[in-house]
């Protein structure tokens, strides 16, 4: 298997390509004056298994188009079978329409990689598995959970409590309250689908003297932690902390969720950021392997 690497991912890439022994493929890139998106794979793929890493987080739009031109060339380059490696796949909240009017943006993606020459997907903690049934080739999430979890429990903070900032995610503090052994709670979030606000509907359990980790797919804006510390504040925790799989960390995202009180923000190398503290090479190299 050769790696190829995405300019969005190219040290998870490199990082994966070490784990698996596999070569790499450097991908010069650039941007023409217009505006255009322009990529070269600088080295041979004929006749090889390739795996395209590139996440596509903000701005997402050329991401999307770069992973679609990669993995263009490497189909004309004579790649035996291409699979596109997107630890965060772009437009996957829209997985159905909510207002009429709206498009499935998600398959609408699909068919545009598939059109490219991707022929299978590995994603990470997408927002909802169903979105994947969607798309015309095979296409898996894997989850970061555990390797975020385990984080805490090596800084001391087994038997944390994990929660869910909302009822829909609770299989996520499910899944670290595995790890860490302690006890897992949700709250009940809506969103107003026209402004965007987000509201949090307190719910009773025990956090009082207790380590609350708060465990999220996606932190965009930060409104939905905010609003979960906030609650979790009036419980008098020993100390609120947040793991995220996704910290797009829009804005002053990072500041507005330590000035509501959290000690520490985790996330993960899926989007490159300063809170980006675990890597999620090792779950990708595996599921490479397979
Ligand atoms: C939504 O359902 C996701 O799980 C996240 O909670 C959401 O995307 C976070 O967005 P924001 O940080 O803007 O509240």
């Amino acid at each position: 298997m050769k790696i190829v690497l995405g300019p969005a991912s190219s040290q998870l890439g490199r990082q994966i390509a070490l784990n698996l022994q596999a070569e790499t493929v450097p991908v010069a890139f650039k941007t023409f004056p217009d505006g255009e998106d322009y990529v070269r794979l600088e080295g041979q793929v004929e006749g090889e298994d390739v795996a395209i890493v590139q996440t596509t987080n903000p701005p997402q739009d050329p991401k999307l188009i770069q992973l679609a031109l990669m993995a263009d060339s490497a189909k004309r380059n004579g790649a035996k079978r291409i699979t596109a490696v997107v630890p965060y796949l772009a437009y996957a909240r829209q997985d159905r329409i909510f207002l009429q009017g709206e498009p499935i943006s998600a398959e609408t993606i699909a068919r545009m990689l598939k059109a490219a020459g991707v022929e299978q997907l590995i994603t990470v903690n997408v927002h909802q598995e169903n979105v994947l049934s969607h798309f015309p080739f095979p296409a898996k999430s894997v989850s970061a959970v555990p390797v975020l979890a385990e984080y805490f429990v090596k800084k001391g903070h087994a038997k944390a409590f994990a929660l869910s900032p909302d009822k829909g995610a609770v299989h996520i503090a499910e899944e670290a309250r595995n790890v860490l052994g302690g006890e897992c709670g949700y709250l009940e979030k809506k969103r107003d689908r026209y402004s965007g606000h987000v509201s949090m509907e307190m719910k009773t359990f025990d956090v009082k003297d207790k380590t609350v980790v708060i465990f999220d797919d996606i932190i965009s804006s930060g409104g939905t932690i905010v609003a979960a510390a906030m609650i979790l504040k009036e419980l008098s925790p020993k100390g609120i902390y947040v793991a995220c799989v996704h910290p797009l960390l829009i804005g002053d995202a990072e500041k507005l969720i330590l000035q509501a009180g959290v000690r520490e923000i985790v996330g993960t190398d899926s989007v490159p950021s300063s809170v980006s503290k675990v890597s999620l090479a090792s779950l990708i190299s595996r599921e490479l392997a397979q």
